[in-house]
């Protein structure tokens, strides 16, 4: 290494304190750009040169060009002179086989140079001789200049593959301030040793170099999903929301569908759409009889003034274990908890949920949902609209629109539209409702005591404040570190203006 920074100071000192451009110094045209650039930041350090950076464009050939010129001819010339060879005449595809792809590619270009014509299959030469190469001089410039100065037909060359521009590097070098012929080297350190033979004094030291751009620290990152989670979390405790315990990945039919009077022949509960667990295949019955029958009664004959599904509902499916489809689960058994002490009531909860999804662009099997339910005394699909518009404006959507839909849990069902600004169009961000007497009277809930609820998903405002169109980006085996690192925290508001 030391040896080339002082073969580089003798070239400078030889061409009279400066080289204009490395390229044009043999001895250094041919060395990496990168190397150089590493032995003259150093010997600029020590303010024993200057440099800067030239940049210059240099056209290339290709590998196709390069055996053209090795067979010292261009496609088209070659296609004629196989003409001109042939004594009888040849076909298109005679000349194919004898020339392989240059036949296909010389024989246009010697068509549209009007070298060649056709007589019935026949190709004629129109030419009695070979033409000038102009193609082939062209490239061998290329090749020993980098350039042309027919800009129409290096676009032209371009266009037929037959070069390439590549960028390439060069400096041009002066003496600095400490110019010598050899390299004394600085010390970066004062040592306890320097101090107690006082050679410090003499020692030379290294600059700072405050143009170094340091290590960046190591350091662990919050995955976008966390960070996402993260400022729901502070969004939900601001409104006064506590968070529902959601460590629990297995539920019970009985738990994530029954209760939530989910029909046990209702489409969600199919294997298509479900993970049912093997083993253990069967949950425990719960040992709140009443309960129980409450629930079995109101989804096979009706209760608290509805008629029910009218059903025979089988014990044997309400005990099935499942991957819990929604974190609506974990609601019902809050709820249920929340009617052995009724009172008006908030909690959230941002974990994962399970469906048998075909993969793909938008769907994994597992996503995340954040959830909200809040029971009041008498509130109404009013307060539901009101409170929807409180928590998707602290997000930063301060227009909404709601669509009349369907869950067999709440009645009336909305789902939550919002105006991106950023999209520039009306996009689904939830789902809501006011859940059911049948639900919340079987857990002995008083009537008056009304809860509405509301989901969405945590993946889909990631992925529009990350800009991220694909989910398997975002979650699961091909998401890359660097994008894990490298993106801020989330701030829902700002992004979404
Ligand atoms: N569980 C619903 C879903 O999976 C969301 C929801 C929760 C809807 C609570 C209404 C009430 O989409």
């Amino acid at each position: 290494m030391s040896d080339f920074q002082l073969r580089l100071l003798k070239l400078v000192n030889d061409n009279n304190g400066v080289i204009s451009n490395t390229l044009e110094v043999p001895e250094l045209a041919e060395i990496d750009s990168n190397i150089l650039h590493s032995n003259l930041t150093s010997l600029w350090a020590k303010e024993m040169i200057n440099f800067s950076k030239i940049e210059i464009d240099k056209w290339v050939l290709t590998e196709e060009a390069e055996s053209y010129v090795k067979a010292g001819a261009s496609p088209e010339v070659q296609v004629v002179d196989e003409v001109l060879k042939a004594l009888e005449g040849m076909t298109i595809s005679e000349l194919k086989t004898k020339l392989g792809p240059i036949g296909a590619v010389g024989q246009g270009k010697a068509f549209k140079n009007k070298w060649l014509g056709k007589k019935g299959d026949t190709l004629v030469a129109n030419v009695d001789k070979l033409p000038e190469d102009v193609v082939l001089n062209e490239l061998k410039t290329i090749q020993s200049t980098g350039s042309l100065q027919d800009k129409k037909e290096l676009t032209e060359l371009k266009k037929r593959k037959l070069i390439s521009l590549i960028k390439i590097i060069g400096y041009k070098i002066e003496k600095g301030p400490k110019f010598a012929l050899e390299i004394v080297s600085l010390e970066t350190d004062i040592t306890s040793e320097m101090v107690a033979s006082g050679s410090w004094k003499n020692a030379e030291f290294k600059p700072y170099n405050f143009q170094s751009e340091g290590v960046y620290p190591p350091s662990g990152a919050l995955h976008p999903l966390n960070k996402v989670r993260e400022e729901f979390r502070q969004i939900f405790f601001s409104m006064g929301f506590t968070e529902m315990p959601t460590n629990q990945y297995v539920e019970s039919g009985f738990w994530n569908f029954d209760t939530l009077f989910v029909p046990q022949q209702h489409p969600a509960r199919d294997l298509q759409d479900t993970f049912y667990l093997k083993d253990p295949a069967r949950a425990l019955k719960p040992e709140d009889e009443e309960y129980w029958n409450n629930v079995k009664q109101v989804h096979e004959e009706g209760k608290y003034g509805s008629i029910g599904y009218r059903y025979p509902w089988k014990e044997d499916e309400s005990l099935r274990m499942v991957l819990r489809t929604h974190t609506t689960s974990v609601s019902a058994a809050m709820l249920y908890e929340l009617a052995k002490d009724p009172k008006p009531t908030r909690l959230f909860s941002i974990d994962r949920v399970f469906r048998n999804e075909a993969v793909d662009a938008t769907h994994l099997a597992e996503f995340h949902q954040v959830e909200g339910v809040l029971a009041g005394y008498d509130i109404t699909l009013g307060d539901l609209i009101g409170f929807m518009e409180d928590f998707f404006g602290k997000m930063g959507f301060d227009e909404l629109r709601f669509k009349a839909a369907y869950n067999p849990y709440t009645e009336p069902s909305l789902e939550i539209f919002a105006y991106h600004k950023g999209l520039k169009k009306w996009v689904e961000i939830g789902n809501s409702g006011m859940f059911r007497p049948e639900m919340l009277e079987a857990m002995g809930l008083p009537k008056n005591l009304r809860v509405l609820g509301w989901g969405l998903s945590l993946e889909r405002p990631t992925m529009i404040k990350y800009g991220v169109s694909n989910i398997r980006e975002l979650l699961g085996h091909k998401v890359s570190l660097d994008f894990i690192e490298s993106n801020p925290a989330a701030r829902l508001d700002e992004h979404l203006e």
